[in-house]
């Protein structure tokens, strides 16, 4: 657990801890990056781009595999995870678009999106596996979208969205009913696998289920909590999100 006394001390420290996860369980030859959506990241990313400008890093043929997208709204909406990527990822720190692998959250049919869920695991195994992941936490204690009472071994699968995300998650939605109701997320045992997991997490609202990933007992109910299962995780908050640690 590293605690930064500001938000741009929060940003680099994250940011270093990825370029030098990136460095430990790369391969050489070809990157493998997990993306995670929402504003916790946002200043890692920043750096990220420094860190490329400078020359400190390079992510011009980095394949970047996102942890979750919706169900429920085209690809090309402005609010799916695919364009906030692009948008807030790609177009920042210079990941080639045509390297963004994000989960299929569009189909005819539940085993239409779950054949492609299956695909989205086989894919980043195919790609030697996820280097090191980002990630945020949601307020009840979510990675990714794996709601409280995911399963620990969990893969990549179709999740309902917990009322509380659908509630944190409307301001980015014109209202609540706009919000949908369903998603496709890594798994908490796919999220595992990565070779390193960076969490970033800040404010007070983010305080309990910091605790409770961290501190608490291993359980379902707190998704985050798997991170203890993990032997290379790095957390990255400022004072407020650790707060009750
Ligand atoms: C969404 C995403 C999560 C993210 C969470 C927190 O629900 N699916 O991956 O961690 O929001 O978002 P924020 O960082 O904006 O608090």
């Amino acid at each position: 657990v590293l605690i930064g006394s500001s938000p741009e001390e929060v940003a680099r420290i994250a940011a270093d801890n990825v370029l030098a996860g990136l460095a430990e369980h790369g391969n050489g030859a070809q990157q493998v990056l997990g993306l995670a959506t929402g504003s916790s990241p946002l200043g890692l990313y920043r750096e990220l781009a420094v860190a490329a400008a400078q020359g400190r890093a390079d992510f011009s043929s980095t394949l970047g595999f996102a942890l979750d997208e919706y169900i429920g709204i085209p690809d090309t909406h402005e609010q799916s995870y695919r364009q906030t990527l692009v948008n807030e990822v790609c177009n920042v720190i210079g990941l080639p678009v045509s390297g963004l692998n994000v989960p299929k959250g569009t189909g005819s049919t539940v085993a239409e999106v779950q054949a492609s869920a299956d695909a989205y695991d086989a894919a980043i195994k195919a790609a030697g596996g996820i280097q090191v992941q980002i990630l945020g936490i949601g307020a009840n204690g979510h990675l990714g979208f794996n709601e409280p009472g995911s399963a620990l071994t969990s893969r990549t699968r179709i999740k309902r969205l917990a009322s509380k995300t659908r509630q944190d998650n409307a301001r980015f939605f014109d209202g609540i009913e706009h919000v949908p109701t369903h998603c496709v997320t890594q798994g908490l045992g796919t999220i595992l696998e990565a070779g390193r997991l960076v969490l970033v997490a800040t404010g007070a609202g983010k305080a309990d289920a910091i605790a409770a990933a961290v501190e608490g007992a291993l359980s379902a109910s707190c998704p985050g909590s798997v991170l203890q299962l993990h032997r290379d995780a790095v957390v990255v908050l400022d004072e407020a999100a650790a707060s009750k640690l």
